[in-house]
């Protein structure tokens, strides 16, 4: 072995990156093969590299067995590698396959080839999962006080909606996903034909929250709502009849990606207020990529790009050029803007201005997120890496600074982010 830089988290990657390309795919084979054999160490060591779900099915190792070795190699490729893989993923049932999309994330992500500007067009309507239909027509609306923060994914929106939930005036559950619907028979249909099962558990988690129930009841909750093809709005009215006098949050970054759904929420709650909530484009966009975004939105929502850092771009800028019209088109006080590195780094001033929108006094539980927050409301989804910290991190204000892009921005996207307050030579 190597000596390895002591700051380097992650040394076998950096080992691996090193190798010749055929190297590397025998050094994560071999990998992946050790940990296989450590799972299913008393039950058999001779794992086929081909096929190992049927090697193993021909053992007779049970299902719960495959799926914990599975769980256990996934949690190591995020150790050893910082790659966090999908639960979607297990479907990749040989060695050599898993050691190809391994490898390849390695080097997408980890020791990217520099690219040129990223394609156009930054937004299309053909990469969609589903037609948006008239979302204007026979729309009800709710005279309910609610908030929407607006955002790109990958932009501070969880630690943001751990801070406002922390507020004992305000009801701030896990992403929501709900105006790209007009009724939840939709949305279910929608979700289950697009594999976005994702998108299904924040309601439920709202409810065990707002109704103080079991997850059981609260699931079987939605699929009633769905059986009933219950409008969206009424999902909203239900939520907001059981948090009583607190104000309903909605913070799900994915309205960012169509213009028709922000229109929607306007529509829907005349009364609504706007929070925008921004970040710095290298930061959003490393994230983005860190993340594997790509593979979790099924490269839809309006962008498309096989190259996981471009498409990370069009994210940032579609979002937030959608978002910024949408604040515009709208009268002054029913938004307020916000910066990610702003809010980590003087979250007191920040929330300040963010209680005096919202008409809430100040309460100082909001800077200390983490102590206030039931366990099981950060499980929702979001960053699933909420939980790698314990105060909100200051320091992740500039974490920007030293992170790259393998491709020059776009004329586009400097041009928001210079009038978003970022400072890019033109
Ligand atoms: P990185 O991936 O750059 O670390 P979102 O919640 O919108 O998906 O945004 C995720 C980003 O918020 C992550 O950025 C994450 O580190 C950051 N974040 C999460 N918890 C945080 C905290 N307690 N303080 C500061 N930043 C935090």
């Amino acid at each position: 072995m190597s000596k390895h830089n002591k700051k380097d988290k992650f040394p076998l990657r950096t080992e691996i990156l090193a190798l010749t390309p055929a190297e590397q795919h025998t050094a994560i084979c071999e990998y992946i093969h050790s940990s296989l054999v450590q799972s299913f160490a008393d039950k058999h060591t001779q794992l086929d590299y081909g096929n190992f779900c049927t090697v193993i099915e021909e053992l007779g190792i049970q299902a719960d067995d495959v799926n914990a070795a599975t769980d256990t190699l996934f949690k190591n490729f995020k150790k050893d590698f910082n790659i966090h893989f999908y639960y979607f993923e297990e479907k990749i049932e040989s060695i050599n396959g898993l050691a190809l999309v391994v490898n390849k994330n390695i080097i997408d992500l980890f020791s990217p080839p520099s690219s040129e500007l990223a394609s156009k067009p930054f937004f299309s309507e053909k990469y969609w999962p589903w037609k948006m239909g008239n979302v204007e027509k026979n729309i009800d609306k709710s005279n309910e006080d609610i908030t929407f923060v607006l955002s790109c994914p990958r932009s501070g929106s969880t630690i943001f909606r751990l801070i406002l939930a922390a507020h004992p005036q305000l009801f701030s559950p896990p992403e929501l996903h709900l105006l790209p619907f007009n009724s939840m028979g939709s949305r279910a249909e929608e979700i289950n034909k697009n594999g976005f099962e994702w998108m299904k558990f924040g309601v439920a988690e709202a409810l065990m929250e707002a109704e103080g129930i079991k997850r059981k009841e609260a699931l079987k909750a939605v699929n009633t709502m769905a059986a009933n093809d219950m409008p969206v709005v009424d999902v909203y009215r239900h939520l907001q009849e059981k948090i009583g006098d607190r104000v309903l949050v909605d913070k799900t970054p994915f309205y960012s990606c169509h213009p028709q759904w922000l229109k929607r929420a306007a529509t829907m709650f005349p009364k609504a207020k706007f929070i925008f909530l921004t970040r710095h484009p290298v930061g959003m966009i490393n994230s983005f990529v860190k993340l594997r975004l790509k593979e979790l939105t099924h490269n839809s929502f309006g962008c498309y790009s096989e190259n996981p850092w471009h498409l990370g771009e069009k994210w940032w800028l579609t979002g937030n050029k959608n978002i910024n019209d949408f604040v515009e088109s709208l009268s002054k006080p029913r938004s307020l803007f916000l910066r990610y590195e702003d809010l980590v780094s003087d979250t007191h001033s920040s929330m300040s201005d963010v209680c005096n929108f919202m008409n809430v006094p100040f309460n100082e539980k909001i800077l200390n997120p983490y102590a206030e927050t039931d366990k099981n409301t950060t499980k929702g989804i979001g960053d699933p890496n909420i939980m790698n910290h314990s105060t909100i991190d200051a320091s992740m204000a500039d974490s920007w600074k030293t992170q790259n892009l393998p491709h020059p921005l776009s004329s586009q996207s400097i041009e928001l982010a210079n009038q978003l307050g970022y400072h890019f030579d033109v």
